[in-house]
């Protein structure tokens, strides 16, 4: 990988882009009583860019739209979702059509929910996925490779999900989006429930990825995690990004820090003050036009109630504070 160091929206990167998303806002449209449509927004003012050799944690609380960010660019929202913004996979407008071509190809999930896997179906087999048959021999020795390096049996290529641990359904939804030879992949939520060495594992797998080139979005609600492997911290609060910063950011009493979010959710880690943050996040019908932090922040001016303000460059990372210069 080159060196070249180059300025994409403020931050410092090493390497290109392979998607970015500029003004993202998504709503679900709702019919109440007498078929009234409402508007229920749940992402907006969302800017953000994924770059290659680069983990990029999305951190953010649940409920605050991280699944659904990853839905919008895979492009799998549900019928009554309304995606508005820009959004651009290698330079180019990523459309739903896109989003279809590439996904599972160059666009790869890792979900949450081991319920992706069909439960009718053998492991190998939604692993190698469809692929033509003079290709099936060559998609076979790949897998088994794969297979080998994540510590999976011959056997368990046989088996079907319901005979998998949750440490081996992790290696196999790993190994799905291993063998799709994706360039973007987004893991949402791949940590809940492992012992530490499935998670050491686990997130080890995600820097391989990385390192041989793949741009990674780690979501997650869990920050200690994403810091131990992550090269890039977004954070991610009632359907936008407040900051992103990088892995070093993270020390002391946060003072590289640039949002006060970010800093108290910090302080609250135990090995930290272990302070919790007062509050609790805006539902969205409780959003108002000023700064979607103003209920919670002590660095609040009578200015914040007016306007949210945007992302904007601060010490080599992003952050949408008027207070922060
Ligand atoms: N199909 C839908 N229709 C309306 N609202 C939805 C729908 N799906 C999700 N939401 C709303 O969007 C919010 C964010 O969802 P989600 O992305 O799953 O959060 P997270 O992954 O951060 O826990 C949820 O709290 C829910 O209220
Ligand atoms: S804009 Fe104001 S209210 Fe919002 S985080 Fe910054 S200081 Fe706090
Ligand atoms: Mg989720």
């Amino acid at each position: 990988m080159g060196e070249k160091t180059e300025i994409y929206s403020g931050i410092r990167q090493k390497t290109e882009a392979l998607l970015k998303i500029k003004d993202m806002s998504l709503s679900f449209i709702q019919y109440t009583s007498g078929l009234r449509q409402t508007e229920l927004k749940v992402i907006s003012g969302l800017s953000m860019e994924a770059h290659k050799g680069e983990i990029l944690a999305v951190v953010g609380s649940s409920g605050s739209g991280k699944s659904l960010l990853a839905h919008a660019i895979l492009g799998i929202l549900p019928s009554n979702a309304k995606l508005e913004g820009k959004m651009e996979y290698c330079a180019c407008t990523l459309t739903q059509e896109k989003k279809e071509e590439l996904r599972g190809k160059e666009l790869a999930l890792i979900p949450q929910s081991t319920t992706y896997l069909d439960p009718l179906m053998r492991i190998s087999d939604q692993v190698i996925g469809s692929v033509e048959e003079e290709n099936e021999g060559l998609r076979k020795k790949l897998q088994r490779k794969i297979f080998r390096k994540y510590d999976l049996k011959p056997e368990v290529e046989r088996m079907f999900p319901h005979e998998l641990s949750g440490g081996m359904t992790r290696r196999v939804l790993v190994s799905t989006a291993v063998i799709s030879s994706a360039k973007l992949i987004i893991a949402d939520e791949p940590t809940p429930g492992l012992d530490d060495k499935t998670l050491k594992e686990t997130l080890s797998y995600f820097r391989d990825m990385a390192n041989n080139g793949c741009a990674v979005i780690l979501i997650t609600h869990d920050i200690e995690a994403a810091l131990k492997i992550s090269d890039k911290i977004a954070i991610f609060y009632a359907g936008t990004i407040l900051e992103v910063a990088n892995v070093e950011d993270f020390k002391n009493d946060g003072e590289y820090l640039r949002h006060p979010y970010t800093r108290a959710l910090w302080n609250a880690l135990p090995q930290n003050k272990f302070q919790a943050i007062k509050g609790h996040q805006p539902m969205q019908d409780e959003v108002t036009d000023g700064c979607i932090f103003y209920e919670r922040c002590s660095k609040k001016s009578e200015f914040c109630s007016k306007g949210f303000p945007n992302l904007k460059r601060v010490n080599g990372g992003l952050v949408r504070c008027n207070n922060v210069s």
